[in-house]
């Protein structure tokens, strides 16, 4: 970042909270214990966590502004680039409340060209919120996988369904949340990486209609272009995901 530019950002993020203390009448005590609370999370390394909940979406809308391809969203701290290239299927393992998902869609260009040979890579949380290569010692090929786009530019994989993710709340973060009033979930959502070299990368999530936390996001990811309501073919819910891949700067 040119100095120039550094100097803006950091002298507009000054004066949003300085209004904010102003306007809220903050005391200085108040703000003895917000900088004794910072401190703290960042020792508890909780910093990443805490920047990511409320601003890491207006760095990705900030992209989005300028981008013609499909719009992104927040990547999350979840994602393995040495997911298993897969074909059809995800694996996953056997639960009770394990629902059957098909998700599938197609790549073009921004011309509406399909594009062959896109690298879909697709990452979601087990029937009980977790993510494998992360959680619960769940290997690394389950609920994950990178597929190849065909000669139409088309995607399909079977999979069973997300459910709601609830962050990590028994820190610094989470406390400050509930101070707030506020919850610790997002909605239940599909990650998808789709790459192509010459081509934007697209880092995206995908949400369900009328889902749970839809409209209250923690992180406040969801757009209503990144929501979908799920179709049945051949008895199974489908979730259709297209693709629009910009051209590489
Ligand atoms: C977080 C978790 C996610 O699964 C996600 O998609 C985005 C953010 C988080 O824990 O902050
Ligand atoms: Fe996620």
């Amino acid at each position: 970042m040119e100095s120039e530019q550094l100097e803006a950002v950091v002298m507009d993020i000054v004066a949003g909270i300085r209004d904010a203390i102003i306007k809220h009448h903050v005391t200085v005590d108040q703000y003895r214990f917000a900088v004794d609370y910072l401190g703290r999370l960042a020792d508890a390394r909780e910093l990443p966590l805490l920047l990511d909940v409320f601003l890491n979406v207006a760095a990705v809308d900030a992209e989005n502004e300028v981008t013609k391809g499909s719009p992104q969203a927040i990547q999350g701290p979840y994602y393995r680039e040495d997911a298993p290239a897969v074909t059809d299927r995800l694996k996953t393992l056997d639960h009770d409340n394990e629902r059957p998902l098909v998700v599938r869609g197609q790549v073009r260009d921004i011309d509406g060209s399909v594009l062959p040979g896109a690298e879909v890579d697709i990452w979601h949380s087990t029937p009980t919120g977790k993510y494998s290569g992360f959680h619960d010692n769940i290997p690394v090929d389950y609920y994950r996988g990178k597929l190849t786009s065909d000669s139409e530019g088309a995607y399909r994989v079977a999979t069973t369904a997300p459910v709601p993710y609830q962050i990590p709340n028994q820190g610094y973060t989470g406390a400050l949340l509930e101070a707030m009033g506020r919850h610790s979930w997002r909605p239940a959502h599909v990650h998808f990486k789709v790459r192509k070299p010459g081509f934007k990368t697209v880092t995206t999530q995908v949400y369900f209609e009328g889902g749970q936390w839809v409209d209250s996001d923690c992180c406040s990811g969801v757009r209503d272009d990144l929501v979908r309501r799920t179709t049945q073919e051949d008895g199974v819910d489908t979730l259709t995901v297209d693709f629009v891949l910009d051209r590489a700067a």
